[in-house]
């Protein structure tokens, strides 16, 4: 610990905001989430109590000069903080600019928090995203099919537009490597012959080198206030080999399996959205309640074990709880969903299914059947009013489990699934509390809970 030599110190914020959103949860809970979130989260200190600095980092800039960059970048931080404390204090926001959207319900932990969260991250979230590597496999990603978000989220924050760029790296709250797995695989490895993953991982970390010798920031916090984002697969063995390097790294990764070392308060979970050649489709198959006619739908190929044992249950089986392998011929994958009170989403392969997003789309209450996956945007989003959750091993009783939700439970779900649509919603370029704008804010929270000192 005493070999890293750092001009400043890292203070964690135990408590601020992850526990701020969490803690205001309230407690009849339909169904259970996937991960129940550390216990941590439920003592609640602010700001004042002054966390003690870390012993063993010694602090070399004793004579004060004039407001260091770190140090305007830690006041804004904490301007933002306090506006959000008020917000909890006044159960109302504070903004400059009329608002044109405000949370409100118990499907989010706390509405107010959360709301002033958005308006202070659109006011002064900073991004300096590293010019240094070359395309294709830095600077841009996959932009359709399944893995589109990690191409889009580069896009939108590389492509020079974003206001949320900063001009120079000593104004950014946080810094992004915008190293993208799936271009990798997609230029190094395709066609597969080889699923060694030496290759990818040293492009990975040579970058980090390369922006850890050039400049001060990553030294500064050893990663803590740095991200990298993919929605690949194998996005999270990058960070397996040298957990020294990548201990503190943001990871916003679709593969959010905690038996994986995904870290909840570390990490980000990144939606999975399939988006197809032609861009999202803007027609709308969402039909109203009671021309939904089918209990629960799936279609999907048998990957992984979940989804065996759920074919090998429902496959061709039952009229209202229709899971196919292959949708038969002329029949309509997203007017089907549409015509569903409930959307099965299990995970494949890994974890994220993309059938998350697509629920929201088709205002279908999602049924999310997974093991060790920590759903998005959990620090904000409160999935057990809005979704169910069933257990694998009671993938049998799907049926009676569903049917038994008593259908004013079932339409208020349904209601509030319409509600956060805006939140699984993809614009480019991106608009406030849309998916991008939640991506931003889950690093976001992260951040406010670090605090830098010279
Ligand atoms: C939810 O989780 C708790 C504790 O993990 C458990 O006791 C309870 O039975 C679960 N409830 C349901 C509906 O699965
Ligand atoms: C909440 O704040 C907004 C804007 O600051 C204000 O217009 C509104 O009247 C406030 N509402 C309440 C209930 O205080
Ligand atoms: C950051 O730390 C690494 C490893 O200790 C060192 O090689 C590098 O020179 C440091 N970077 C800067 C900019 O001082
Ligand atoms: C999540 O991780 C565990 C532990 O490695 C693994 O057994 C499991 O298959 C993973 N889940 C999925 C869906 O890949």
């Amino acid at each position: 610990m005493a070999t890293f030599s750092c001009s400043s110190t890292l203070l964690l914020f135990p408590t601020f905001l992850l526990l701020i959103l969490l803690c205001f949860s309230p407690t009849n809970q339909i169904k259970n989430l996937s991960i129940p979130f550390p216990s941590f989260f439920t003592t609640f200190t602010n700001e004042n109590s002054n966390p003690s600095p870390s012993p063993s980092i010694p602090s070399h800039n004793v004579v004060s000069k004039k407001k260091s960059s770190s140090e305007r970048v830690e006041a804004d931080l904490a301007s933002a903080r306090a506006a959000i404390q008020k917000a909890i204090r006044t159960r109302n926001y504070t903004s400059d600019k009329e608002e044109t959207f405000i949370p409100r319900g118990c499907m989010y932990r706390n509405a107010y928090a959360f709301h002033q969260s958005h308006i202070e991250m659109v006011k002064r979230f900073k991004i300096w995203a590293y010019k240094e590597g070359e395309r294709p496999l830095l600077h841009n990603g996959p932009m359709k099919d399944i893995y589109a978000i990690e191409g889009q989220f580069i896009d939108e924050i590389d492509n020079g537009k974003s206001p949320f760029m900063a001009q120079h790296p000593n104004e950014a709250h946080v810094f992004f490597l915008p190293v993208s797995v799936g271009h990798i695989v997609h230029y190094i490895y395709l066609p597969i012959t080889t699923y060694d993953r030496e290759r990818l991982v040293r492009i990975f970390t040579d970058s980090i080198k390369v922006v850890a010798n050039k400049y001060p920031y990553w030294n500064r916090t050893r990663g803590a206030d740095h991200f990298m984002l993919s929605c690949h697969d194998w996005a999270p063995e990058v960070s397996m080999r040298d957990p020294v390097l990548y201990k503190n790294l943001i990871r916003v990764l679709c593969n959010a399996n905690s038996s994986e070392g995904f870290n909840p308060q570390r990490d980000v979970t990144l939606p999975e959205l399939n988006l197809p050649p032609r861009g999202l489709s803007q027609r709308k198959f969402s039909q109203a309640p009671d021309k939904r006619t089918i209990l629960a739908f799936f279609a999907g190929g048998a990957h992984g074990n979940i989804r065996k044992i759920l074919l090998q249950h429902w496959k061709g089986k039952d009229d209202e709880v229709q899971v196919h392998e292959y949708l038969p011929k002329g029949q309509d994958y997203n007017k089907l969903m549409g015509r569903s009170k409930f959307c099965l989403c299990p995970s494949g392969f890994e974890v994220a299914s993309p059938r998350l997003v697509e629920s929201f789309y088709a205002g279908c209450v999602p049924v999310i059947i997974s093991d060790n996956y920590v759903l998005p945007f959990s620090d904000v989003l409160d999935w057990s009013k809005f979704s169910m959750q069933i257990p694998v091993e009671k993938i049998p009783e799907i049926k009676t489990i569903l049917q038994s939700i008593p259908e004013n439970e079932y339409l208020e779900m349904r209601k509030r699934v319409l509600k956060l649509r805006r939140h699984f919603q993809l614009n480019r370029p991106a608009k406030p509390f849309d998916i991008l704008h939640m991506v931003l804010h889950s690093i976001w929270l992260r951040r406010l809970n670090l605090r830098l000192e010279d």
